[in-house]
């Protein structure tokens, strides 16, 4: 038997948000997953990229053992339930380009849990599988939107478990992904946090993200160009993105541009905006990058509504 599944990319923090808010965006990685009937053959990982999603470098790096994510994923699920995997082909068709803050590792840690759930019957629900994806990832920004899809919250609590709800993002609100062609690891992006921050910073981050929540729902522009502001993280990950301080400054003082915020880790950024001339945001993005040599993907996207999706 053999089941795929669909995952879409994520955008997780959103500014203030920091390792507790995240986007599905309509890029997808699809992940199969086959159980092979001949005893003993182990496991076989395949990898493969469209586009220019995985450049060659990090492709090789990508572990094809049990040390791979997705085999990690699905055998903390077999043993929920008191099973080890045995022959399993897993395979990976990925859009998601890797390392640049867009969700790749979770879209093929839900992939491989949600199929290899499916070929188990089914016996984790959405809150268990959740669970799982968190203690792998770390965090439940990226997992919670790849499978439920649009703009959600999520805590993981003291217990394990993972609370989530999903807000909804006004339409009207434009997401413009920009993506530069260098690579950023979020264990390095991780590396540069401080384990302790100052109190006047997290009260700082408590205000704005209680305004992000209240702007979303309520459609509020005004509240929403105050609200995406961050100190836990995106001043630490600046160093590491070049160019990140001149997009952002560029953006503060237009009006209809809501904001700009390190994608995840970065360092991709997304620009929110609202009637604001889209082409005039990828150009500024474009020029400020080129003017370092960075080339970059720049596409203003809406957010993907369903999450992952197991194919029939
Ligand atoms: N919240 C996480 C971080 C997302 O910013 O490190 C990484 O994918």
């Amino acid at each position: 038997m053999k089941v795929s599944v669909k995952v879409p990319a994520t955008s997780a923090n959103m500014g203030p948000g920091f390792d507790c808010l995240g986007l599905a965006l309509p890029i997808y990685n699809t992940i199969t997953i086959e159980e092979t009937v001949l005893p003993g053959t182990g496991i076989e990982i395949n990898l493969m990229s469209e586009e220019d999603a995985i450049d060659e470098m990090s492709f090789d790096n990508i572990p094809r053992d049990e040390n791979n994510i997705v085999y990690k994923a699905v055998e903390m699920l077999y043993n929920s339930i008191g099973q080890e995997p045995s022959e399993l082909k897993i395979n990976i068709q990925a859009q998601i380009p890797i390392t640049r803050g867009l969700g790749s590792s979770a879209a093929v840690v839900v992939g491989g849990l949600l199929a290899a759930n499916k070929l188990l019957g089914s016996p984790a629900d959405e809150t268990a599988l959740l669970s799982i994806a968190t203690e792998v990832e770390g965090h439940p920004d990226n997992v919670a939107p790849a499978i439920l899809g649009g703009f959600v919250m999520a805590s993981q609590e003291d217990d394990g478990s993972v609370i989530y709800r999903k807000l909804n993002w006004p339409e009207e609100w434009d997401i413009t992904v920009c993506i530069p062609d260098f690579e950023l690891s979020t264990n390095i992006a991780r590396s540069v946090l401080p384990e302790q921050v100052p109190m006047q910073d997290a009260i700082f981050n408590a205000k704005h993200l209680s305004m992000l929540v209240h702007a979303i729902d309520t459609k509020d522009e005004k509240l929403m160009r105050v609200a995406l502001q961050d100190k836990l993280h995106q001043p630490y990950r600046e160093k590491l993105v070049p160019g990140m301080k001149e997009i952002m400054e560029a953006f503060r003082h237009e009006d209809g541009v809501l904001g700009c915020v390190l994608s995840g880790a970065g360092p991709s950024m997304l620009v929110i905006s609202y009637k604001y001339d889209l082409d005039k945001i990828k150009s500024t993005v474009r020029d400020i990058w080129e003017g370092q040599s960075i080339k970059a993907d720049i596409k203003t996207m809406k957010i993907e509504p369903k999450g992952a999706e197991i194919l029939e």
